[in-house]
């Protein structure tokens, strides 16, 4: 038994995650012909999905870390969204594909999405595994989306409780949170 399984029910499982991640990869890699392509993978949440991702794209690509919390370990936003680490390069002038695992309230990516642009990229585009829409306190458009969920607290694949649960191989819910 995992260690997880008393903890953890199955929201979106494996096979459908991988399934969806591949059309969006094909999607990207139509859409990005003929461009040079930054991903900016946002610490720490994004990165299962962005590594998948990433090989799911049939172009060559450049990979930056950008690393945000606002959660602090909890299950509400703290609304101050913090930057933990910094990107590596420039962004000006580069096409950018801002890489999420979850758009919820918005607030994180509302704050990418100001701070990046400051830095004159040729364009900003976002990639979101998962739109909590009952949530958002912030419009944010997402250019390429995996699945719309509901209210629930979502752990797995990257998404944490407390730190924990990131390497559960599925999008999870905590039971009886
Ligand atoms: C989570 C998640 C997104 C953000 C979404 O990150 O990974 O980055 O919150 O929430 P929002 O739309 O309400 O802002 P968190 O701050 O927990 O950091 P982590 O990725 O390191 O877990
Ligand atoms: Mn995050
Ligand atoms: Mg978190």
């Amino acid at each position: 038994m995992a260690f997880y399984e008393k903890d953890v029910g199955t929201l979106i499982d494996e096979a459908k995650l991988q399934a969806r991640i591949r059309e969006m990869g094909a999607e990207i890699t139509r859409d990005y012909q003929g461009k040079e392509l930054t991903l900016v993978c946002v610490l720490k949440g994004s990165t299962f999905f962005a590594m998948d991702l990433a090989r799911s794209i049939d172009l060559p690509l450049t990979l930056e870390f950008l690393g945000v919390s606002s959660y602090q370990g909890g299950t509400e936003t703290t609304g101050e969204v913090r930057i933990t680490t910094d990107v590596s390069k420039p962004m000006a002038g580069k096409h950018l594909l801002v890489i999420e695992d979850i758009i919820d309230t918005g607030l994180t990516m509302g704050f990418l999405l100001e701070n990046l642009r400051a830095r004159h990229p040729a364009s900003v585009k976002v990639a979101s595994l998962l739109e909590k829409p009952s949530r958002a306190r912030t419009k944010v458009d997402i250019d390429y989306k995996g699945f719309v969920i509901d209210d629930v607290f979502v752990v797995g694949y990257g998404l944490d409780y407390a730190e924990k649960y990131r390497n559960v191989p599925f999008i999870g819910v905590m039971k009886g949170k």
